[in-house]
């Protein structure tokens, strides 16, 4: 079974707090995401801003390959301005979403659960009077009665919606919970088999891609992320993090995906630059230091056998090599290995020497780089 990964950087990942992309960055990195062949790019909220219509339209007339979509809240006025801004592409889905949990209803939306339903159903025809692929999202489908979110999906397939999709919105779902949502939906919608059904998780308890693979166990087709897993708070379910879980699982998941992993590290750098969101160091996946050995024990295990301390190879997201970091838990057979790379092939005492230089080095600086090491070298054959 394949499963579809639609990214919202530019939607969700764009309401994090301080970003602010301008037209031309969020076509930079739509072209980027279609170079990582991601199925569907969520390309913003047109009815928001004259500026995200303007960016949606252009991604949409020059951005080939994914579907694009546009959010619309279930309003007619936002369907159609949605509607205006996606036309230009080739494959044009409209995203349309309403709450359903209680506490929504009842204190945003002050309306009924009936309202909720009929407004949903409206929606979903009303986008289907523009084009064929319409997405529905329960917003706080987590958080709704699990009996009324099935007979609200039951409706809005048999309106025409071609996806159903299941926002965990504040994060608050734990991974057996969360799938388990995902059963019942799959069991108690009678029409389920008509649309793909797909999840969408924020990352609020540090849970977002947890609960996204728990889904995918249990149905789920299209799973919806952010690269960087950036977005409103603590942000989106990681793209990158969930790609390469089921990578380097695919022992455990046997899921395919179109994307193209080569592009994940240079992705991650693009969004990285324009939206200002640094990267943390120890980030999985993307992250400087996720490729990175310091201690002696691991880069001597490494150097002789790849697979002893690294579950996914460097190259698979693009990057050139594993990084082998010189520090002060490096160990002396990582340090033979570096200066050969570096030209310098030592004899016994030459390399304890300069080893015990390096040492030496490494109690007042953390990083070793290639010039220190020159210079550590080239210094003691001066001396000799
Ligand atoms: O988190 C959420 O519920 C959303 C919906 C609009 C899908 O972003
Ligand atoms: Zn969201």
């Amino acid at each position: 079974m394949t499963v579809k990964f639609f990214d919202t950087t530019l939607r969700d990942g764009e309401q994090s707090p301080g970003v602010n992309l301008n037209i031309k960055d969020k076509l930079r990195i739509a072209e980027q995401l279609a170079a990582l062949n991601v199925d569907v790019i969520e390309a913003g909220f047109p009815i928001s801003s004259e500026g995200d219509f303007r960016a949606v339209n252009k991604i949409a007339e020059e951005v080939s390959g994914p579907i694009i979509a546009g959010l619309a809240r279930t309003k007619k006025e936002d369907i159609d301005r949605a509607w205006e801004a996606i036309k230009p592409a080739s494959r044009p889905r409209i995203h349309t979403f309403i709450a359903t949990s209680q506490i929504h209803m009842e204190h945003k939306l002050r309306k009924s659960p009936e309202e909720v339903l009929e407004e949903s159903v409206r929606a979903v025809e009303r986008a289907k009077s523009y084009t064929d692929d319409v997405e529905f999202s329960a917003e706080d489908a987590v958080r709704s009665d699990r009996d009324f979110l099935c007979e609200l999906f039951e409706a809005v397939i048999e309106a025409g919606a071609t996806t159903v999709n299941i926002p965990d919105t504040v994060g608050y779902s734990v991974p057996h919970e969360f799938g388990g949502l995902v059963a019942y939906i799959r069991e108690n919608v009678s029409n389920i088999s008509e649309a793909d059904m797909s999840i969408h998780c924020h990352d609020d308890l540090g849970l977002g891609v947890a609960n996204s693979l728990a889904a995918v166990e249990e149905g789920a087709v299209q799973i919806e992320c952010a690269v960087n897993g950036i977005g409103e708070r603590a942000g989106n379910a990681a793209l990158e993090e969930i790609a390469l879980a089921l990578h380097t699982r695919r022992d455990y998941y046997d899921k395919d995906h179109s994307l193209n992993l080569q592009e994940v590290h240079r992705t991650s750098r693009l969004v990285s630059n324009l939206t200002g969101m640094e990267v943390q160091p120890n980030k999985a996946v993307v992250g400087e230091n996720a490729f990175a050995h310091e201690a002696g024990i691991h880069q001597d295990g490494v150097l002789k056998e790849r697979t002893t301390y690294e579950i996914m190879d460097a190259e698979t997201i693009g990057l050139e090599e594993n990084k082998i970091v010189m520090g002060k838990h490096s160990g002396r057979s990582a340090f033979r290995q570096k200066l050969s790379e570096l030209g310098y092939d030592l004899d016994d005492e030459k390399l304890n020497d300069a080893f015990l230089r390096f040492k030496e080095l490494t109690d007042r600086k953390k990083e070793i780089t290639n010039l220190d090491l020159e210079a550590i070298v080239e210094g003691q054959l001066v001396q000799r």
